[in-house]
C-alpha cells in the first residue's frame, strides 16, 4: 500500500521501480569512476595501448595495477570497455573512447563526470547547510575553476566565433576594428583570451571574485603575450552601485550570472556599464522558472543537482539570492527587464543542449 495516495502498488511498479533504482546506483557510481578515468589518464591510456591487459595499461598510464583493474572491472559491466574472456584483455568501446577521449575528431565529454564526483566532496557540508541554512563557499571547491575552465574550453571557446559571437549581427567588424569589452564573472578566462587574441584593436577586461582564476588567467595572458586583455578581482555584489558609466560595447556573461550573490545588482550594473548602442550577451543554463515544465529537460536532474550542490549555495554563502542555476527563462526576464533593458532575445545553438544565448540591449 501507498501510504501517501492510499492505493495498492502493484508487484509490476515496485519491480520496475526496483530495476531503475538500481540502473540509478548503477550509473552514479559509473559518472565517480568515469571522472577517475579523466583524471588519472587511464582512458587516454586505453586509447593509446588498444587492447590490452591491466598491467600493461598500469604501466602505459604510471599506475597501480591493483586500482587500475578493479577500475577496468566498473567499466566493462558498465558497458564502457569489453573484456576478452581468456586473456583479460581490455578495449575501449569505439563510441565510448571517442566520447572519452576525444579520438575520432569527437569531442572529450570525460571531464562532465567530475562535476558528479565534486557533488559527493561536499555532500556533509551540504547536508550541514540543509539544517542551518546558509551555503558553502568557493574555498569549499578547491577544483571548481580547473574543471569550469575545461568546460568553458569545450563549450564556450570551441563554439565561439563560428556560432556564439556570430548571434550578434556585425559584432566580428566590430571586434575587428576595436571596442571595449567586459567579461562579467569571467573565471580563468578562457573565453575574453581567445577574443584577446583573435581580435588585437579590441580591449578586454574580466572580473571575478576568485583572486586565483583571475590570476590564472592573468598569467596564461602573459604567457600567451597578450597586452590588450586585463583581469581584476572584483565582488559584483553591489555592481549596481560601483558599475561605471557607459564604458562598454559588448559587455559578456557565460554561465556567470545565477552564480552571483546578487544578478539583480550585477545586472543593473551591466546596463549601466553599458554604452547606449551596445549589447549584453549572456549564455546561460536554458530551462523553465516552473519545476513541472521542466520534467522532460535532458539533464535537468543534473542541473537542479549541480545547483543544490554548488551554484545556490556559492550564492548563499556570500548572503546573495540563490536563485540557482535552474532559474528559467521567466525569472531571467523578469531580472532583465527590473535592470532596466528593454530589449531581450533569446537564442539556443545546436552544439549546446545546456544554454540559452540572450541577446540584451538597453
Ligand atoms: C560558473 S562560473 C563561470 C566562469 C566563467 N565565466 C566560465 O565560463 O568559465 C561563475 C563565476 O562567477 C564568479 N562569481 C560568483 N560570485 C561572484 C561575485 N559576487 N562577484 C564576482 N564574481 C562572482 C565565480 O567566481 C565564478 O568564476
Amino acid at each position: 500500500m501507498c501510504l501517501a495516495c492510499d492505493t495498492k502498488l502493484s508487484a509490476e511498479s515496485l519491480d520496475e521501480f526496483g530495476g531503475r533504482y538500481l540502473d540509478i546506483l548503477n550509473h552514479g557510481a559509473l559518472a565517480v569512476m568515469i571522472s577517475i578515468g579523466y583524471r588519472t589518464g587511464l582512458f587516454a591510456a586505453m586509447r593509446k595501448a588498444g587492447p590490452a591487459t591491466s598491467h600493461e595499461l598500469a604501466e602505459t598510464a604510471g599506475l597501480h595495477e591493483r586500482y587500475v583493474r578493479e577500475w577496468l572491472g566498473a567499466m566493462t559491466c558498465g558497458g564502457i570497455a569489453t573484456c576478452d574472456e581468456t586473456s583479460s584483455v581490455f578495449s575501449l568501446l569505439p563510441a565510448a573512447s571517442a566520447s572519452l577521449t576525444g579520438s575520432d575528431g569527437a569531442e572529450n565529454l570525460a571531464y562532465l563526470a567530475q562535476y558528479v564526483a565534486m557533488m559527493g566532496s561536499v555532500e556533509d557540508k551540504i547536508i550541514d547547510c540543509f539544517h542551518r541554512g546558509g551555503g558553502i563557499p568557493y574555498s569549499d571547491f578547491p577544483r571548481f575553476h580547473e574543471v569550469m575552465a575545461q568546460d568553458s574550453a569545450q563549450t564556450v571557446v570551441g563554439a565561439l566565433f563560428e556560432h556564439i559571437l556570430p548571434l550578434v549581427p556585425g559584432l566580428a567588424l566590430s571586434l575587428h576594428n576595436g571596442i571595449d569589452v567586459l567579461d562579467i564573472g569571467c573565471g580563468r578566462g578562457k573565453a575574453l583570451l581567445a577574443m584577446a587574441k583573435q581580435f588585437p584593436n579590441s580591449r578586454f577586461t574580466g572580473w571575478d571574485l576568485s583572486a586565483e582564476a583571475t590570476r590564472d588567467a592573468a598569467n596564461e595572458a602573459h604567457a600567451l603575450g597578450l597586452t590588450n586583455v586585463r583581469f581584476e578581482v572584483r565582488d559584483l555584489s553591489d555592481f549596481d552601485k560601483t558599475a561605471p558609466s557607459a564604458d562598454f560595447n559588448l559587455i559578456t556573461a557565460f554561465d556567470a550570472i545565477h552564480d552571483q550573490a546578487r544578478p539583480d545588482h550585477v545586472l543593473a550594473g551591466i546596463r549601466r556599464a553599458l554604452r547606449p548602442d551596445g549589447v549584453f550577451l549572456m549564455q546561460d543554463i536554458g530551462a523553465s522558472s516552473n519545476v513541472a515544465e521542466n520534467r522532460d529537460h535532458l539533464i535537468g536532474t543534473l542541473l537542479y543537482s549541480l545547483s543544490c550542490t554548488h551554484c545556490m549555495t556559492v550564492s548563499l554563502s556570500q548572503g546573495g539570492l540563490g536563485v540557482g542555476a535552474m532559474w528559467g527563462e521567466q525569472m531571467t526576464r523578469e531580472f532583465l527587464t527590473n535592470a532596466g533593458f528593454s530589449s531581450v532575445a533569446r537564442h539556443t545553438l545546436p552544439h549546446d543542449i545546456q544554454n540559452y544565448y540572450y541577446l540584451v540591449k538597453p
